[in-house]
């Protein structure tokens, strides 16, 4: 164990979010749709020092396993972070993280007359256009949306 001292106990079963940048530990658990009322155990800890980033934030959900569209969504906010699966107190997996190819729903496009926000049925779409920083482009009207506009936000909708 490299950790002098733990903040939050090691978990039996469910997943740890680590190398979080500091400070969006809050967005992480946003686009995981995590609100605190679904009944997993959730240790937020926030701004401990990280031999590769200086400071970060690492969240850990026991009994919650991430699918592909939730890891991929961590991608976009926290690109730095590792997911580990825990089983029985081990890590048992090391997921890397990679970008989805497209972006449904979470986001909405800057151009209000885009059909994505004047028709019902429509959910927003975006591609990626380029990695760090991030930028995205709408399907329907091909707006781009910055990494600062993606974290605006999503850390909008978190206040
Ligand atoms: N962890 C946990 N509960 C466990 C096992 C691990 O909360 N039962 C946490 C650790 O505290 C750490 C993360 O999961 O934050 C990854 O664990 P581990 O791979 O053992 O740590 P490192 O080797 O430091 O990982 P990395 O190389 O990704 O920094
Ligand atoms: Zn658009």
């Amino acid at each position: 164990m490299k950790e002098k001292t733990l903040i939050v106990n090691r978990i039996r079963e469910g997943t740890v979010i680590d190398h979080i940048p500091a400070g969006r530990a809050l967005a992480v658990l946003h686009v995981l749709g995590i609100k605190g009322n679904e009944g997993y155990s959730v240790a937020l800890v926030m701004n401990v020092e990280s031999r590769k980033l200086g400071k970060k934030d690492i969240v850990k959900i026991e009994g919650k396993f991430l699918d592909e569209r939730e890891t991929s969504l961590i991608t976009l906010i926290a690109p730095t972070a590792t997911v580990n699966i825990i089983k029985d107190y081990e890590v048992v997996e090391k997921r890397k993280l990679k970008l989805p190819d497209e972006i449904r729903g979470l986001l909405t496009c800057p151009n209000t007359s885009c059909i994505s926000r004047n028709d019902v049925e429509a959910v927003s779409k975006f591609r990626i256009v380029k990695t760090s920083p991030l930028l995205l482009k709408c399907e329907y009207c091909e707006t781009y949306i910055t990494e600062e506009e993606v974290m605006r936000q999503i850390l909008h909708e978190i206040r």
